[in-house]
């Protein structure tokens, strides 16, 4: 390598070395799988031209077990930085065609080196993980590569955003990287996340389970919640990143991106007069008034299959992104239980940390009861809800739309923690319970010697619901801003979050409040 074509060819070399992994046929073995490679995935993610790549061509360290014998350019790991939509962006994308994608010394070295750059710069940070978890020949200095990947992770959080993408095997302790991060998206059967696998849950509890029924995507997004976002391949992985990323703005002292929009007349929306049923035991669904109240086909649910008495999700009211929380009529009622709590208050957690406002849509008859709820904690996991709400400084916006009943009506971004502007329909019914409890309660005695109890009953039930059951109560007293028509809630809202833009609220200082975890 003596003159500079010799030197040239050489850089060229190496490059495509690099480029190619673990090979051709660990690439094949790759896409039999259904999977894309690390650099596809990349291709599909940046814009095209953006991607520059940095470390390309480290060398692990290791010498046991003839690992030195096999060095390839790069060590299971591409990384570097770009644009997505025009965004300045890090990522990492783990490449299982090299050594299954472990994660080395060097391996982790190059992610940490990213996400200091993606901290430093106010941008961020995206993982593509595809790994068969540590370096079984590293020992202990993967596990110290894993630590000080989980330590970054924590130090960035609500810093700048992170997205880990799990598009293959995500085992024992490096489930907790993605964990730590904002959003997880998985893909269906080709990816998995768990502490401990298969066999050694056999050992362990006898139990027989597939890593798909143990951690697979569905798993995660119907029955553990570790998801946000499950897609049927790689491809709609990358997409439903870059659709969430459209949201979100690059850091915490940034507002989030802006779509041009000019109103359109008065914005009333008279389909919103119609969703109500005229029994207010009925369920209607309430993706149907997210539809109307926001831009043209701009909700963009989080976590659709966990928790289903919650909605929560991203949207665009006149342009400008919104959080939305809401109580689900169709899936018990919109009670609140321990799930729901932690779904939603997690959600307004990072809302309220990249200043995306909030929209709390309500129809609750209160929290779930019941020993199950009890004994895992209702308390501590519902006041989690109170506690993300009452801590929120962005402008936090609520519409009642029927129910809201005890302690499920204070939580729910009431006025008295905080909401900056509470409207109710003329559907809405606030107060302590509903009629038939408390007509049981209070008119017991009533009830009891009654000639007939049942005709009693319900008599007293209307009686309660004529006194109590309709949001006048409260808005006499201002808990209520304005009691509105359903047509006019886009245009209340509209002008509302308008109004709000420029809120200012300081929490008391603090190192860190004690949220109840
Ligand atoms: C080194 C690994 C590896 C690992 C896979 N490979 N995992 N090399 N360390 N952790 C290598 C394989 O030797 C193989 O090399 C190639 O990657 C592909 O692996 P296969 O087994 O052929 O692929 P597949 O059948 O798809 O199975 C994938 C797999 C399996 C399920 C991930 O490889 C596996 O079980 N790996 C071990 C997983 C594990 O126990 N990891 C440690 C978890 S604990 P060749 O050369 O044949 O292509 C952990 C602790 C983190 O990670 C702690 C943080 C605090």
């Amino acid at each position: 390598m003596r003159t500079k074509k010799e030197k040239d060819a050489y850089l060229i070399v190496q490059n495509e070395r690099a480029e190619l992994g673990g090979g051709i046929k660990r690439i094949d073995q790759q896409h039999a799988k259904g999977k894309l490679t690390a650099r596809e995935r990349l291709n599909l993610l940046m814009d095209p031209g953006s991607f520059q790549e940095i470390d390309k061509l480290v060398t692990h360290r290791s010498k046991d077990f003839d690992l030195d014998k096999q060095l390839i350019l790069g060590d299971g790991v591409i990384t570097g930085f770009g644009q997505v939509t025009g965004r300045l962006v890090y990522v990492f994308s783990q490449d299982f065609t090299v050594f299954g994608g472990s994660l080395s010394e060097t391996h982790a070295e190059k992610i940490v080196k990213i996400m200091d750059m993606a901290m430093k710069n106010g941008a961020p940070l995206i993982g593509l993980n595809d790994s068969g978890g540590a370096r079984i020949q590293e020992g202990v200095v993967s596990l110290g590569g894993y630590a000080d990947i989980f330590y970054r992770n924590t130090r960035a959080s609500g810093v700048i955003p992170q997205f880990s993408a799990v598009m293959g095997p995500c085992a024992g302790g490096a489930v907790y990287s993605p964990a730590l991060t904002d959003f997880i998206f998985m893909v269906d059967q080709t990816s998995y996340m768990f502490v401990t696998g298969p066999n050694v849950v056999k050992t362990v509890t006898q139990e027989e389970v597939t890593s798909e029924a143990l951690g697979g995507a569905h798993t995660h997004a119907s029955k553990s919640g570790v998801t946000h976002f499950t897609a049927h391949n790689d491809a709609q992985c990358i997409f439903d990143i870059k659709k969430v990323f459209g949201y979100i703005p690059s850091n915490c002292e940034e507002l989030p991106p802006e779509q041009p929009y000019e109103l359109q007349g008065d914005e009333l929306r008279p389909a919103l007069d119609q969703i109500l049923p005229e029994n207010t035991n009925h369920p209607y669904e309430m993706r149907e008034v997210i539809k109307e109240i926001v831009d043209m086909d701009s909700f963009h649910e989080v976590q659709p299959d966990y928790a289903e008495n919650i909605l929560i999700g991203f949207s665009r009211i006149a342009g400008k992104s919104t959080g939305i929380v809401a109580n689900q009529p169709m899936s018990y009622a919109g009670v609140l239980d321990i799930h729901a709590s932690k779904k939603a208050a997690r959600f307004v957690r990072f809302c309220d940390a990249f200043n995306i406002p909030l929209l709390v849509l309500v129809d609750v008859p209160g929290f779930l009861p019941g020993t199950d709820q009890e004994w895992n904690g209702i308390i501590s996991n519902g006041a989690k809800l109170l506690y993300a709400f009452s801590e929120a400084t962005v402008p936090r916006v609520t519409i009642i739309t029927r129910k809201a009943y005890g302690g499920a009506y204070d939580v729910m971004n009431s006025k008295h923690i905080g909401a900056d502007m509470n409207f109710a329909w003329p559907s809405a019914e606030i107060a302590v319970m509903g009629a038939k409890g408390a007509s049981e309660i209070i008119f017991k005695k009533e009830i009891a010697e009654a000639a007939d109890p049942k005709e009693k009953h319900q008599e007293k039930i209307e009686e309660y619901t004529d006194k109590f059951a309709h949001p006048y109560h409260a808005a006499a007293r201002g808990y209520i801003d304005e009691v509105i028509f359903p047509r006019e809630t886009r245009h209340r809202l509209i002008r509302t979050f308008e109004m709000l833009k420029n809120k200012v609220a300081v929490l008391p200082r603090k190192k860190h409040g004690n949220i109840p975890l």
